[in-house]
């Protein structure tokens, strides 16, 4: 039992009939000042029920607890603190740790029950751009720590693959597009074309109509265009391929929007059947007043489907697909309006597995103040982002660790590692700018950081040279190391916190505290003396990689050992 269940079962012993153990729990606090205790209980909430002084309501309670299984409890003010016997549950958890190694954290909280995430999902012939990062990273962060506590993720790229945008390129292409050309660098020169295109189409207007006219043959299974547009899509499929490899990200499925050409009409019917949707001036919609929300538009007069048409049938796929217990979508904040109106019309079709859907927003991140648009072409590239980071890491190895073995490999874990662990540190909601040359860095809050720490643990290991045991008993009893033990012990409270808030950041910065604080003990004492506690600090260091690596793997971002 863990130490917290071990307060709350003492003291619910005694409040059973006025809290549940759940408020207990919530009731616990940590008292930032550890001369009042490792935990600490306010009565407050008790005065109503027991009609005393909440300082006499604590003294009465504290008297009842069962005071041999704790170092000490006292009472100031209204509050119990409890003093936990260090040693002992110090000894617990490490072995535990030790152990269990990565499946220490792991629970059955999912019961494999299957979690779809639609993540990334870029459009076709437009590059990946520093955008759709956030999308990937927080999407696969999500899906490892789902995985932890064994729900099954289900990563699939709902790629943006249709629309009268396709309609623009294969006039555009057969305009002026050169065939050699575009193999050469397929997305940029697909771009460029796109650009063109809105340039021309700017004087000269007759070109929507036909980009219009191109889009409806494609709509209506025209050979040629329906090649181009499978052209179009390889290439670019290829080329986010690319980045994906980098990231060490795989996709179970690549089923994008076009995938629910055929999945629509059952939906306009049902609409139609329930009396849901209604006719306005030839338009399709359905009235979400009593959702607050805007009215959604189902098919336009000229009989054309929306984003939100699609999004529909895509629902109802993953539930029949897979019958989810949680369906997931990482798209940015700006498609909140969009996500609530799906969710409210799948509602008003009498699914109540509408409320398992849940729309992921983020902030949207700029890269040296620049924002992203593809329009005007001003794109900043994911790939290119990328390349850059591990090129800073290289430098920086090189200068540190000049002779290190696989130094390209390392590189390449550390400057990915650092755009990752930036992007999952703060809170998914927040937008920021960022700086390469700032979060290479092996100093500050950054992913490097962590890396480092875990492979200066790692090198202390080396050297002890030993089988850590985990039958010799743990001694430590000092401040510094008994803080990394709390934190240590934390670890799967913590993840099952970031799953419950999809929240990669709750795992970021736990991650920088263990290794802030794991730091700290390295410059304050020397592991490797041979004493009678080598064995301890060397067990409590062992812990520490474990979970760090655990921490840094639920980000998706590789510990290398030596760095
Ligand atoms: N392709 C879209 C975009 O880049 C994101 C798609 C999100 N997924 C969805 N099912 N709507 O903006």
């Amino acid at each position: 039992m863990s130490v917290k269940d071990l307060i709350i079962e003492s003291l619910y012993a005694q409040l059973s009939e006025h809290l549940s153990k759940e408020e207990i729990d919530k009731l616990i606090e940590k008292p930032s000042n550890s001369e009042y205790g490792d935990y600490a209980f306010p009565v407050f909430t008790l005065a109503k029920i027991y009609r005393m002084a909440p300082n006499l309501i604590a003294e009465k309670v504290a008297a009842e607890i069962d005071s041999n299984l704790f170092e000490k409890i006292n009472v100031v003010g209204a509050y119990i603190n409890f003093f936990i016997k260090r040693e002992e549950h110090a000894q617990n958890v490490i072995a535990e740790i030790i152990e269990k190694g990565q499946d220490y954290g792991r629970t059955d909280i999912g019961k494999n029950g299957n979690v779809p995430i639609d993540m990334s999902s870029p459009n076709i012939a437009k590059p990946m751009s520093m955008g759709h990062l956030r999308s990937t990273v927080l999407g696969e962060s999500i899906a490892l720590i789902l995985e932890k506590i064994n729900y099954k993720p289900i990563r699939i790229n709902h790629l943006g693959d249709w629309g009268t945008q396709f309609g623009k390129l294969i006039v555009a292409y057969k305009g002026w597009g050169d065939e050699e050309t575009v193999k050469s660098d397929p997305v940029n020169e697909l771009v460029k074309l796109y650009v063109d295109f809105h340039e021309k189409a700017e004087e000269n207007p007759e070109l929507d109509d036909q980009a219009r006219q191109a889009f409806k043959k494609l709509e209506d299974g025209d050979p040629e265009y329906t090649e181009l547009w499978n052209w179009f899509k390889e290439e670019s499929i290829n080329e986010f391929k690319r980045v994906y490899q980098l990231l060490n990200i795989n996709f179970d499925y690549y089923t994008g929007e076009s995938f629910y050409n055929d999945k629509m009409g059952e939906i306009l019917d049902l609409l139609e059947e329930k009396k849901i949707s209604k006719i306005e001036q030839g338009a399709t919609i359905v009235d979400l007043s009593k959702y607050d929300l805007p009215v959604a538009l189902i098919k336009k007069s000229d009989g054309a489907t929306l984003y939100l048409t699609r999004d529909l049938a895509t629902a109802y796929y993953r539930k029949r697909t897979f019958d989810f217990v949680k369906s997931l979508y990482v798209v940015g904040n700006e498609q909140s309006d969009h996500f609530k109106q799906l969710k409210a019309v799948l509602k008003e079709l009498g699914n109540e597995w509408s409320d398992d859907m849940h729309h992921i927003p983020f902030g949207l991140i700029t890269l040296n103040g620049k924002k992203l648009s593809t329009r005007k072409g001003k794109i900043v590239l994911l790939e290119k982002v990328l390349l850059e980071a591990i090129e800073i890491a290289d430098k920086q190895i090189t200068a540190k660790n000049p002779d290190i073995e696989n130094k390209d490999e390392i590189a390449k874990q550390v400057g990915v590692g650092a755009v990752v662990f930036h992007d999952l540190k703060s809170d998914r909601q927040n937008t920021f700018d960022f700086n390469l040359n700032d979060i290479v860095q092996f100093e500050g809050e950054t992913g490097p950081y962590i890396q480092y720490t875990y492979a200066r643990l790692n090198t202390i290991l080396r050297k002890y040279g030993k089988e850590v045991a985990t039958d010799h008993p743990y001694r430590l009893n000092d401040e510094h190391s008994w803080e990394i033990v709390k934190l240590l012990q934390q670890y799967p409270e913590v993840i099952i916190r970031a799953a419950e808030q999809f929240e990669p950041s709750v795992i970021a910065k736990y991650a920088i505290s263990l290794a802030q604080l794991s730091n700290k003990y390295y410059a304050k004492v020397r592991i490797l003396d041979e004493n009678e506690e080598l064995e301890s600090r060397i067990q409590l260091v062992k812990a520490i990689t474990i979970v760090l690596k655990d921490a840094l793997s639920l980000l998706g971002i590789a510990a290398p050992e030596k760095m």
